[in-house]
């Protein structure tokens, strides 16, 4: 445990995600010493408030990260591609939110409620992978299940906000919105189709396999989280016209029974979980209650009633804070705490 101070570098602090967690690091009072703004050169003179001063973001360059400590990353795969490993040999340690790292097998991928312990490997490469939106909220919802009753299937479809594509695809929506319903022609930029009062089930590319690769993300990084690959996991995603949290359809298939009763149990005392069931009263997980909250909300627990050992459940959290901003900034807290 040490109480130091670091140097921490915030790169895309001018996006979705990059701000929120700007946001993250000053309402979790993370040990900063200094702190480094960093977004492109469209961005560089910009100023953005921390702690109640003004910041100036700087232009992402291979200097940028000398003295820096901790460098969290989210600008884009591309970005992370050419950068992390230039942050990392200049000694910085890199907590990265793209999907460029996180299936390299000396770079861990953590949630800190589930496999915290994986941090642990960061001294390979110098970098630790946040994951996937829809993967984060999904494993911490499932990983009190996973322990006492393993995990043989998952069964999962997204109901996905459009603030997980950037701050494009928020102005798209609105955009969108307002002039429909005033009855003017719209642009069509960031997707391929009409998002505004439409649900379209392609998320990242197609692959050859008929999945798209946020399906396959889903797939194989929970496989990763838990460290392990007998649990098989089938995704369908889908982009729905809501600016801020994502919403999943869970149906999970235990090696051991399990009731629902037993597993809203557990959820009640699982970290960072909060349970929001109760049906009767229309009291469920909704994505306008979890926007704002770093909870992962769970409700509609249920028995599966087409299987012996199966459990449905609706899980939603806000995608920008516990989808990325804040396991971010967790997974660099425990790396400040722990390992530094
Ligand atoms: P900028 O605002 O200067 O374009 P979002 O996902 O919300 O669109 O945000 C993406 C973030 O990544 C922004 O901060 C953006 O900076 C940053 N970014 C994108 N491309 C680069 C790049 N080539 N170098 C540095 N930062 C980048």
């Amino acid at each position: 445990m040490s109480d130091r101070k670091f140097n921490v570098a915030v790169v895309g602090a001018t996006g979705a995600v990059g701000n929120q967690m700007i946001t993250c690091l000053g309402e979790r009072n993370f040990p900063i010493k200094s702190v480094k703004f960093l977004a492109s050169a469209r961005s560089a003179g910009r100023e953005l408030r921390f702690r109640g001063d003004l910041v100036p973001v700087e232009e992402l360059t291979e200097k940028s990260f000398e003295g820096v400590e901790i460098a969290i990353f989210s600008a884009g795969g591309g970005t992370s591609e050419k950068f992390a490993s230039v942050a990392a040999k200049s000694g910085a340690v890199v907590v990265d939110n793209s999907s460029q790292w996180r299936m390299d097998p000396d770079i861990p991928l953590v949630v800190p409620e589930v496999n915290p312990h994986a941090i642990a490997g960061y001294t390979k490469k110098g970098i630790i992978a946040n994951p996937n939106c829809s993967t984060i909220q999904m494993v911490v919802a499932l990983n009190p299940i996973y322990r006492e009753a393993g995990i043989r299937r998952i069964v999962v479809a997204t109901y996905q906000a459009v603030s997980g594509t950037g701050k494009k695809a928020i102005d798209e929506l609105f955009d969108q919105t307002r002039s429909m319903i005033n009855f003017l022609p719209f642009d069509k930029k960031v997707y391929p189709h009409r998002i505004a009062f439409n649900a379209l089930p392609h998320i990242d590319k197609f692959e050859n396999n008929g999945y798209t690769k946020e399906e396959m993300k889903m797939v194989k990084e929970t496989r990763k989280i838990f460290e392990d690959d007998s649990i098989g996991v089938t995704a369908t995603t889908v982009r729905v016209p809501v600016f801020y949290s994502h919403s999943e359809a869970v149906n999970v298939e235990t090696l051991k029974p399990i009731s629902a009763e037993r597993v809203r149990e557990l959820l009640l005392v699982a970290p960072g979980v909060k349970v929001v069931d109760d049906p009767a009263n229309d009291v469920y997980p909704m994505a306008i209650d979890a926007a704002g909250q770093d909870a992962t909300l769970v409700g509609r627990i249920r028995k599966d009633i087409s299987i012996e050992n199966g459990i449905d459940m609706w899980v939603v959290a806000d995608n920008i804070r516990k989808g990325a901003a804040t396991n971010a900034v967790q997974i660099a807290e425990v790396l400040a705490k722990e390992y530094l």
